[in-house]
């Protein structure tokens, strides 16, 4: 897809995730509670049914897509960012680590794994899908790491998941958040956990946090001969619930 055009922020912004879905939920939200309040004044129905259960009907639904849309925003400005450094202190990077982003968008994982390196490099790897993050391009996730003083350390690469632009056991480390999901049909989806445990040293481990599929992609680890396949609980910061996904190849 082609990059955003949009100016570089002078702060490190890690996108909003979703930004037709965060949209068309405020815009119902607000249909809702507009209408909740405008359909009593309209005769199409008795005033008993209006208050029973048009208006009540109405002004919960308007609220829970509210809520959602208000979660989704949270989530990709804070709640993404404890998620990340919970997943990352899972591993005990020692520093010299090579560590692979998958679907890296504006560089959340990137970022933080190379804040914890010292002789070691974080690589990120998009296709930049403006639908799947706003204003997503390589240029937004390297100014990001300039912001945050680890660009020395980050390698941004265009490329897709399922055809990883890197040699085979290359990497320590694999980190994936809410990227995986993103591809459609799960032989695509298993394609792309494969190319995971490809360039994924004897030895070297993965961490995916993602929406739906979790399943799938530890069946297909386990699958391309990884061991200690483990998923973890629900993931409390992000909206949509998350699982997280670790392994060992
Ligand atoms: C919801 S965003 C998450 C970005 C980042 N991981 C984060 O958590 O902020 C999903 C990312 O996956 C990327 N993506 C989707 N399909 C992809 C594919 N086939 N190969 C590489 N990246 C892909 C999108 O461009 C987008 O940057």
């Amino acid at each position: 897809m082609a990059e955003s055009t949009t100016a570089i922020p002078a702060h490190a912004d890690y996108g909003l995730d979703a930004p037709g879905v965060v949209r068309t939920l405020a815009i119902l939200g607000i249909l809702c509670v507009v209408g909740a309040f405008l359909w009593p004044r309209l005769s199409f129905t008795s005033p008993t049914i209006q208050h029973i259960a048009v208006h009540p009907t109405l002004l919960w639904m308007g609220c829970g897509f509210l809520a959602g849309s208000g979660l989704m925003i949270a989530s990709s400005r804070w709640g993404k960012l404890r998620a990340r450094d919970n997943l990352l202190d899972r591993f005990q990077l020692t520093g010299s680590e090579t560590v692979l982003d998958v679907g890296c968008g504006h560089g959340l994982l990137l970022i933080g794994a190379a804040k914890r390196l010292t002789t070691g490099k974080a690589i990120g790897v998009d296709l930049w899908s403006q639908v799947d993050q706003k204003d997503n391009s390589s240029a937004a996730a390297m100014a990001n790491a300039q912001e945050e003083g680890v660009a020395d350390r980050v390698d941004v690469r265009d490329g897709d998941m399922r055809a990883l632009p890197l040699d085979d056991s290359s990497v320590d480390l694999v980190l994936s958040c809410l990227a995986i999901h993103n591809v459609s049909g799960s032989e695509e989806r298993r394609k792309a956990i494969r190319e995971i445990v490809r360039v994924l040293k004897p030895g070297g481990r993965v961490g995916i946090i993602d929406i739906s599929n979790v399943g799938e992609y530890a069946d297909e680890l386990r699958k391309a001969g990884m061991t200690s396949v483990s998923t973890h609980g629900i993931t409390p910061w992000i909206y949509p619930p998350t699982r997280v996904l670790t392994a060992i190849k």
